[in-house]
């Protein structure tokens, strides 16, 4: 069974169960900025887990695409990847344990036809300060499940420390890990946040138990929940029926099911193998690998790493950048330069030619095809980006690393040098750590924050005075238009009244262009008169001059503004005051100005050359010196 029929076994009996199938969700959350990816199946339910009605119904199913880059650095196992597809059902106050489990049931052992006997299951020991009883319901269902299957199984009370008894199968464990909520364990919830305890569901691989024997844990007992690799998760249903609330819990209104397992350890407990990247989900893009690389794939071996690495950054990347992420220096685009560069430097170790990293899209749209169609329209695209991503790294890759060995200095590399190896060679900071750390060099990645920080700093000073006012610079001639145009503004509010604001400007050395606030065309007879007051204040050599006042003392006394809740509460005013008192402009500003307005005059004659629409309800106008 390949695990394209796996994902089609578990939609097509869900839908026979009354679940509507809904798309994946894209890696990238709409209208969820406290993420950059989804990250679970159930990330993009959680509102129908809180009670939103759900469009299609209270029972739905799906294969969710996700993506954890917090695992970038656990790629090389056996079993982790940054991408994975999680197969998810839920019930929004519909059904409950017992139909959940007997599905379940039936999935494991009649779609994909585990055999029953390496199948163990986990439930909620419970807990009495929290409130909540020990899930006996589930324990029982599972153990009923057996007996029809003609096998009398066990329930281990303490695993964790007594190991397995014989015949167990069922396990309690209390709320470390038989509880889910997106915050973890019940003493980390928020009051209002949604959780409950859950069933987890496993496979044995048995030939692995020597594994034990050998691991980090072979002092303690071996039981499900042990990391030495015998026994892998393949599923979890959640019970949510709680909300945390102040000093406990109460029932949520609704009790909801929330199922997810992951496609590719399905897949491994169905080959009984557990190297995924052995799994078929990869045998296009491996066998692809072997070729471009003349070597053999092995789950042990001088390259298993290399190999991993790369199908899973390349894996993920396409899926990347069909949902629409471009490599770039921040958020989703930095992660994903992060994986391509990775995998550029393992397809090295691999001994692959340079330039070939996009034609891996190919093998992934023969796997994915099918049941993510997007890959193959969108495929010339994806290998333009992966193409373009590959050169432009190798341009600095060995300048980099060349760059690297110098700098790194005894048992450090500092964080300014790492900083220079992004911002010149495109290097990322893990990249960096992670070549270092091969040396047995540590990167001070203090400093690197401390370098970015101030590079942020200093690159959003710059492109607050590239904008400042809208100004394209800061010399003369610029400045002159800019105080110029202070001075149309106080004369087009004089003449076509209060209410006419700054809606924009963009000042550059050949012209002002304003955009103010005003429903109308100005006529050339009003335009004549701006002009006129421009010109009479920059021939009256009217002082320009700053003052800082409260802004409510600002708003009193008439000065000029847009966006007033912007401002704090002193404010800086730029006044135009002629000798004789007369007060040609006063305007909420940050500068720069002239510092009296005959300085304009060098530059010639204010003329309004252009009066448009610009917007509905704002005008644009167009002047120069002349
Ligand atoms: N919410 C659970 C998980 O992410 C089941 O979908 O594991």
């Amino acid at each position: 069974m390949t695990a394209n029929q796996i994902r089609t076994a578990y939609l097509n009996f869900f839908r026979s169960q009354g679940h509507t199938l809904v798309p994946s969700a894209p890696l990238v959350p709409e209208n969820d900025p406290t993420t950059l990816f989804t990250g679970s199946g159930m990330q993009p339910i959680v509102p129908y887990l809180l009670g939103a009605p759900h469009p299609e119904g209270t029972r739905i199913a799906d294969s969710q695409k996700c993506f954890r880059s917090q695992d970038i650095e656990e790629v090389g196992d056996n079993r982790h990847t940054t991408f994975f597809e999680m197969l998810g059902n839920w019930s929004f106050g519909d059904y409950f344990k017992q139909e959940q489990i007997a599905w379940m049931w039936h999935f494991l052992t009649e779609e994909l036809k585990l055999d029953p006997k390496r199948l163990h299951f986990t439930c909620f020991v419970g807990n009495d300060d929290l409130g909540i009883p020990k899930d006996t319901e589930s324990a029982e269902l599972w153990q009923k499940l057996f007996r029809d299957k003609g096998l009398e199984v066990g329930i281990g009370e303490n695993s964790e420390v007594e190991g397995i008894g014989e015949g167990q199968h069922i396990f309690y464990y209390n709320e470390k890990k038989n509880w889910w909520s997106r915050a973890g364990v019940p003493g980390n919830m928020p009051v209002g946040e949604p959780g409950g305890p859950d069933t987890e569901m496993f496979w044995d691989f048995g030939s692995e138990k020597e594994l034990h024997e050998v691991s980090a844990w072979k002092d303690e007992p071996c039981h499900v929940n042990c990391d030495c690799g015998r026994f892998m998760e393949i599923g979890n249903n959640v019970f949510m029926e709680y909300k945390r609330i102040e000093g406990g819990f109460e029932k949520l209104a609704q009790q909801n099911v929330d199922f997810g397992g992951g496609l590719e350890r399905l897949m491994a407990a169905k080959m009984d193998n557990p190297d995924i990247f052995v799994g078929d989900i990869f045998d296009a893009l491996r066998s692809h690998l072997e070729t471009l690389s003349s070597k053999v794939y092995s789950s042990e071996g001088e390259y298993t790493y290399a190999f991993r690495v790369v199908m899973d950054h390349m894996r993920a990347s396409v899926f990347l950048i069909a949902d629409g992420v471009l490599p770039s220096n921040t958020d989703q685009g930095y992660v994903l330069r992060r994986l391509l560069r990775r995998a550029v430097r393992y397809a090295d170790v691999l001994g692959i030619d340079s330039g070939n990293l996009s034609s891996c899209v190919l093998p992934l749209v023969t796997t994915y095809r099918e049941s993510y169609p997007v890959l193959e329209i969108k495929q010339n695209d994806i290998a333009g980006v992966i193409n373009e991503e590959e050169n432009k790294f190798r341009e600095t890759l060995s300048k980099g690393m060349r760059e690297l060995e110098k700098r790194i200095t005894d048992k450090t590399l500092s964080g300014k040098d790492a900083f220079d190896l992004f911002t010149t060679y495109g290097f990322p900071l893990e990249m960096t750590q992670e070549i270092a750390l091969e040396k047995g060099i540590a990167v001070d990645e203090l400093e690197y924050r401390d370098e970015f920080e101030k590079h942020k700093e200093l690159s959003r000073t710059a492109s607050a005075g590239k904008f400042k006012g809208g100004l394209a610079d800061n010399s003369a001639k610029v400045t002159a238009f800019h105080t110029a145009t202070h001075l149309m503004l106080a004369a087009l509010r004089k003449e076509l009244g209060e209410d006419v604001h700054q809606a924009g400007s963009n000042i550059t050395e050949e012209r002002t262009r304003f955009d103010f606030t005003y429903g109308q065309k100005v006529s050339r007879e009003i335009l004549d008169k701006i002009e006129l007051y421009v010109n009479a204040a920059m021939e009256a050599g009217a002082t320009v001059g700053t003052t800082v006042m409260l802004k409510d003392e600002a708003k009193a006394n008439g000065v000029e503004g847009s966006f007033w809740e912007k401002y704090p509460d002193n404010v800086t005013v730029y006044q135009v005051v002629g000798s004789d008192g007369t007060i040609y402009s006063q305007e909420l500003c940050g500068g720069p100005h002239v510092t009296n307005t005959e300085e304009i005059k060098a530059f010639g004659r204010f003329r309004i050359t252009k009066e448009e629409a610009s917007s509905a309800g704002v005008r644009r106008i167009k002047a120069i010196f002349e």
